[in-house]
């Protein structure tokens, strides 16, 4: 390891208390969200969505495991079942990040016991024996269902996707910014690339007769109920709309060549490339499909932008993800000076391929191309490199600003919002050089 590992805990835990508001805004709990279908009617989707609840079999969920208890008996807090050791993760509560200083020996893609992990609730072990995929709606024909079995038989599709935490880079408003935000300050490892091998969720809704005036698709996990401040929101589901459905979202079965580990999914997920993560919704059960818009907390309440740049409501329904850059590097990594150093990075866009990345070694006052390495594909990363032999002892910062196939590029400062979805800035990312 060419550096010392030393993340600087002490300015990340101050962020987090700054961060991590435990109730929401009260105006945000205020804020009311219209909700309607197409022909005005408003919903109460909490009491539709409990009546749907009902209706969801339950049977393929280990009750005893459900609750977060790891395989082979060890209880774990974090309800996650696959070891999470501190040097390859950061634990937010149910979640856990991946460490970018421990990225060096990986790949292209993230194996799957070093992927990061976003749970609501807690990891259900389901057996893919008696699980079923349910689908419903209006914008069917008539139900159907499929067993693993009959999935597996379906003509399948292998596909290279980046998943992404909306939320991830929460941290650095407060770190960077000096912004208030809600939310599990993640910092920038809520993000992992690996290859998912399923059935297009387009075949699957051909074969259950959906109709030309379908209009959304929402699929719901079989995670228990997520439950916060009191309110019962019910699982974790949230619709997308049936274009996007069809032209290039998987139902899928298998992560790096491996049927899904639990904490991914297990039996079956939804990929959803280049949306937030919350889209590729986990552990599906059911999936609704309606001639009307369909609704839920997550895109109400939920995974929205919300604050003084946006109206009362919130934005539209958060999809695409931006463009976003990391270094492999400790935050406040130490370098010697007159040692030439290899800076790793990686780049990545929820609307297309990473074009170019330009890379600043003394805190944005000039700036150099990154060559970019390996593959260089469409919702996943694209890994670069720079070399640098610092000869100033002290603080410096490092950054690196990417730009998408669509010419986004990454912004210097992100607009606020409540939440801290979403943060695309350039991150400045902090080294002390020193002289041995
Ligand atoms: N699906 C269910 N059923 N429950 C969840 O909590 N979390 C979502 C999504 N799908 C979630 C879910 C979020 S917010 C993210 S970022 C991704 O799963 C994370 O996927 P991963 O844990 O496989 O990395």
């Amino acid at each position: 390891m060419p550096y010392e590992d030393l993340n600087d805990e002490a300015t990340y835990q101050r962020a987090r208390a700054g961060q991590i508001l435990r109730e929401t805004p009260d105006r945000l709990r205020s804020a009311s969200v219209d909700c309607r279908t197409a022909d005005g009617r408003a919903i109460d989707d909490r009491t539709r969505d409990s009546e749907a609840a009902d209706d969801v079999d339950d049977r393929t969920v280990d009750d005893r495991t459900r609750g977060g208890e790891a395989v082979g008996g060890e209880p774990s807090a974090s309800g996650i079942v696959k070891p999470l050791p501190p040097e390859l993760f950061i634990e937010h509560e149910t979640n856990a990040e991946m460490r970018w200083d421990a990225m060096g020996d990986i790949g292209f893609h993230v194996p799957n016991n070093r992927f990061f992990v976003r749970n609501h609730t807690s990891t259900p072990i389901i057996d893919a024996a008696t699980w079923r995929l349910r689908l419903h709606g209006t914008g069917l024909n008539g139900p159907r269902s499929f067993g693993y079995e009959e999935l597996l038989a379906l003509p399948s599709v292998t596909r290279d996707v980046a998943i992404e935490c909306a939320g991830n880079g929460r941290s650095l408003f407060t770190a960077q910014q000096h912004q208030e935000v809600a939310g599990t300050p993640w910092r920038l490892g809520g993000i992992g690339v690996a290859r998912w091998r399923g059935v297009p969720l387009a075949t699957v809704l051909e074969r259950s007769g959906i109709i030309p005036d379908a209009v959304d698709v929402m699929a719901r996990g079989l995670d228990p109920a997520y439950v916060a401040d009191g309110v019962d929101y019910g699982r974790v589901r949230r619709p997308i709309p049936v274009a996007k459905a069809m032209r290039d979202v998987i139902l899928a079965y298998e992560m790096n060549d491996e049927p899904l580990p639990p904490d991914h999914g297990h039996p079956v997920r939804l990929i959803v490339p280049g949306w937030i993560g919350l889209a590729s919704v986990k552990w599906v059960g059911d999936i609704e499909v309606s001639t009307s818009p369909l609704f839920s907390p997550w895109n109400t309440e939920f995974y929205r932008m919300f604050g003084d740049a946006y109206p009362p409501q919130g934005s539209a329904p958060l999809t695409t993800r931006g463009v976003r850059s990391a270094f492999e590097l400790p935050w406040n990594a130490t370098l010697v000076a007159g040692r030439p150093y290899l800076l790793r990075g990686r780049s990545w866009s929820g609307n297309g391929r990473i074009a170019d990345v330009e890379v600043s070694l003394d805190g944005g006052a000039t700036w150099q191309r990154a060559p970019l390495r390996g593959p260089h594909v469409a919702s996943t990363w694209t890994r670069w490199q720079v070399t640098w032999k610092p000869t100033e002892t002290g603080r410096h910062l490092l950054l690196a600003r990417a730009t998408d196939e669509t010419g986004a590029v990454q912004p210097p400062r992100t607009t606020h919002n409540d939440f801290g979805y979403l943060f695309d800035a350039v991150v400045r990312h902090p080294v002390t050089v020193v002289s041995r």
